[in-house]
């Protein structure tokens, strides 16, 4: 007998609801093997969960590492590989998957060994051991006086320094002092009090964002960053300063940055 494509369509929507763990919306990206391929050529760090859309504990992990995708987004891209699709298994077979879910860190795509996940898998869990763990991270520079002497010990390159007022160092910059590490010099320092940028000559005033001071190779001159404090702008700007392309002239502007930054911003 032949059923009517819409009894056949009714017949199959639970295996095609049980297929989809994550929802369209969701920030978590499903890779294929071959796309899992392609995401660990890049040298960054990102977040994979090895799943199975029977599972009741993947089904459960959904929401928290949807959650958890969403906080990382753009800074670390956070996957799921469904390890139930036939042409996945090998690849999950490979990256030594006995159990589901499997979540593992990747800090540096196929080029550094995955960090195996073992907290509780809550968002805030999935969140912090992803950001703790992006390699090669800036310099901490503690002290308001210790700038000066960071600054000319590493005149040999291209310096960035972040001026924050977050106690914490924002995730977005240790993802691109990774991304630029061996090529751009990143410091980090928390200046809660408005005193740095006295210190390195600059007539900031009480600006409320943060700032991000350049040093191009042998000044001692900073030259103020003005544009977005987001992944893409930054990016585009230190592949310009790298390419040659950027314009860095020392400036001593007055600077005015927006409050209530969203959250890839410094
Ligand atoms: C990945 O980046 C790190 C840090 O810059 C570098 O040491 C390493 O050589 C890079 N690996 C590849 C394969 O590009």
């Amino acid at each position: 007998m032949v059923l009517p494509s819409s009894l056949l369509m009714l017949a199959l929507s639970p295996l095609l609801a049980q297929a989809a763990l994550f929802p369209k919306s969701s920030k978590v990206k499903m890779l294929d093997a071959k796309g899992f391929k392609k995401a660990m050529e890049i040298n960054g760090t990102s977040l994979v969960a090895f799943v199975a859309p029977w599972c009741g504990h993947c089904q459960r992990m959904v929401p928290e590492y949807s959650k958890a995708a969403e906080s990382l987004h753009p800074l670390i891209p956070a996957y799921a590989v469904d390890c139930d699709e036939e042409s996945n298994k090998r690849l999950c077979s490979e990256q030594g998957v006995k159990g589901f879910p499997t979540v593992k860190l990747f800090p540096r795509g196929k080029h550094l060994a995955p960090m195996p996940y073992e907290g509780e898998r809550t968002a805030s869990g999935f969140f912090k051991y992803a950001s703790l763990r992006v390699p090669n991270g800036p310099d901490k520079i503690m002290k308001t006086a210790d700038i000066k002497p960071w600054i000319a010990k590493h005149k040999q390159a291209d310096r960035a320094l972040l001026l924050t007022k977050d106690s914490k160092v924002p995730l977005l910059w240790k993802v691109l002092a990774s991304k630029y590490h061996g090529k751009l010099r990143f410091g980090t320092h928390r200046d809660d009090k408005g005193l740095a940028s006295a210190e390195v000559g600059l007539e900031l005033g009480e600006g409320k964002g943060s700032k991000v001071l350049i040093y191009s190779t042998g000044s001692k001159d900073p030259v103020l960053y003005e544009g977005k404090t987001k992944l893409a702008e930054l990016t585009k700007f230190f592949d310009s300063i790298l390419d040659g392309s950027a314009d860095l002239k020392p400036s001593k502007k007055e600077q005015t940055t927006d409050s209530g930054a969203p959250k890839d911003e410094l």
